[in-house]
C-alpha cells in the first residue's frame, strides 16, 4: 500500500465511524431494540397483555404506568429504582411526597415480571419492563407507538430524598421545573411534550385545590381557571376536607390519549397550576398552540421525547444487576 492510499484509509474510518453513529436511531447510548429477540422472545407479548388485562380491570391504570416510568427516568436514572421497596440499607422512592399515597401500578409491573421471569429467567430487568409498559399503556388509551430502547440493568438502591429533591412538584414555577428537566439532559421543549402525558389519569385535590378558592392569598379563586371548571373542581373538593378526591387531569378525555390537554390550557381549562402555567411563557404557549392544532405532531413528539427521557441514566454492561423482583435488590 503507498502512503497516499493508507492515509486515506485512516481518514475513511473516523468518517465511517460518525456516518454510523449518526445513522444509529437510539443515538449514544449502549440501549438497543432487538436484545431480547432471541433470548426473551415472548418478552412483548408478555408485558402487552399484562398491560391490557390491567386496564380491561381498570382504566386509569394506564396513566399509572405512564408516571411511574417516568418518575423512575427522573430519580438515578431509568434503573428501577421506583420499584424498590425500603431496606436497611437504604430508603423508598415509593414514600417520597411525590409518591407517597400517589403512585400506583406496583402490583402490575411486578405482575408482568413474574410472568416475565416464568418465560425468561434473569434476562429482562424491571427498568425494561416498566420503559415497555408505559409505551404500551400509551398504545392501549389510544395514543402513538414507539419503538422501545432496551438493555437498561436494574439498580441495587434507591433514595426517598433524591425523589424528594428531582421530582417536579405541581406548585413549583415552570423555571425551576425546567431546571430539574434540563439537569437531566432534557430541554424546555420536552416539558411540554411530556407534560402532554396529562391527557390521561386523574389527580387528588390537594394538588390542585388552593386556585380554588383563595389563590395565593387573593381571597378569590386563580383568576386562570375557566369559570365552569372551577365550579365542577369545587362541588369534586369542598373547602373542609376530601382533599384525596380526584379530578381527570383532562377534563374533556380522562383515558384517552389524545391532544386534549392542549386544548383545555388554551382554553384556561389546565388542572394543575403546572400545565397551565405554560400558557404564560411565549415559548411554551406556542408549542402547546401547534399541538392544539396538529395532534399527529404532538404524538411523533411524545414518542421523540419518551424515548430521551427512557435514555435518561441508563445503567449498562456490568452495572447494576437483572432483579428477580421488582421489589428488591437480588
Ligand atoms: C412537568 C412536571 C410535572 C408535574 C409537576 C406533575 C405533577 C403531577 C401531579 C401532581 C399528579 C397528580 C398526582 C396525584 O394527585 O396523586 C400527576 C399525575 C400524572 N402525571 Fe404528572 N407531572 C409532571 C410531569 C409528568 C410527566 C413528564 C409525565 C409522563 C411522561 C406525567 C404523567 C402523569 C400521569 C399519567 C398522571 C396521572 C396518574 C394516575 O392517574 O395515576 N407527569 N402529575
Ligand atoms: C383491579 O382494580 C382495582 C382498583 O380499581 C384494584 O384494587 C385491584 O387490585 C385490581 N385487580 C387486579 C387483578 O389488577
Ligand atoms: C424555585 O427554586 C428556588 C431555588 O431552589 C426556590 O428558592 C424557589 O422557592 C422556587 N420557586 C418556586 C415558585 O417553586
Ligand atoms: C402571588 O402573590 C405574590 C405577591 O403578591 C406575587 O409576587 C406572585 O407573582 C403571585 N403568584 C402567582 C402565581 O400569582
Amino acid at each position: 500500500m503507498n502512503h497516499k492510499s493508507s492515509s486515506s484509509v485512516l481518514l475513511t474510518i473516523p468518517f465511517l465511524f460518525f456516518l454510523f453513529l449518526s445513522l444509529n436511531p437510539v443515538g449514544h447510548c449502549e440501549l438497543d431494540y432487538y436484545i431480547y429477540n432471541n433470548k426473551c422472545p415472548d418478552l412483548f407479548r408478555i408485558v402487552k397483555y399484562g398491560v391490557w388485562a390491567a386496564v380491561q380491570n381498570e382504566t386509569r391504570i394506564a396513566a399509572s404506568l405512564l408516571r411511574l416510568h417516568f418518575h423512575d427516568c427522573l430519580v438515578n436514572g431509568c434503573d428501577g429504582s421506583v420499584l424498590l421497596d425500603a431496606t436497611a440499607k437504604f430508603t423508598s422512592e415509593k414514600n417520597a411526597l411525590p409518591n407517597r399515597n400517589s403512585a400506583r401500578g406496583f402490583e402490575v409491573i411486578e405482575k408482568i415480571k413474574a410472568d416475565v421471569e416464568a418465560a425468561c429467567p434473569s434476562i429482562v430487568s424491571c427498568a425494561d419492563i416498566l420503559a415497555i409498559a408505559a409505551r404500551d399503556a400509551v398504545v392501549v388509551a389510544g395514543g402513538p407507538f414507539w419503538l422501545v430502547p432496551l438493555g437498561r440493568r436494574d439498580g441495587t438502591t434507591a433514595s426517598e430524598e433524591t425523589a424528594n429533591q428531582q421530582l417536579p412538584s405541581p406548585f413549583e414555577s415552570l423555571n425551576n421545573i425546567t431546571a430539574k428537566f434540563t439537569s437531566k439532559g432534557l430541554e424546555l421543549k420536552d416539558v411540554v411534550v411530556l407534560s402532554g402525558a396529562h391527557t390521561i389519569g386523574y389527580a387528588q385535590c390537594f394538588t390542585f385545590k388552593r386556585r380554588l378558592f383563595d389563590f395565593n392569598g387573593s381571597g378569590k379563586p386563580d383568576k386562570s381557571l375557566d369559570s365552569t371548571l372551577l365550579q365542577n373542581l369545587q362541588s369534586t373538593c369542598p373547602k373542609g376536607g376530601s382533599d384525596s378526591n380526584l379530578a381527570p387531569l383532562d377534563s374533556a378525555s380522562a383515558s384517552k390519549f389524545d391532544n386534549g390537554y392542549y386544548s383545555n390550557l388554551a382554553k384556561s381549562s389546565g388542572l394543575l397550576e403546572s400545565d397551565q402555567a405554560l400558557m404564560n411563557d411565549p415559548t411554551t404557549a406556542s408549542i402547546v398552540n401547534s399541538y392544539t392544532q396538529y395532534p399527529y405532531l404532538f404524538y411523533k413528539d411524545f414518542a421523540e421525547s419518551m424515548v430521551k427521557m427512557g435514555n435518561l441514566g441508563v445503567l449498562t454492561g456490568n452495572k447494576g444487576q437483572i432483579r428477580k423482583k421488582c421489589g428488591s435488590v437480588n
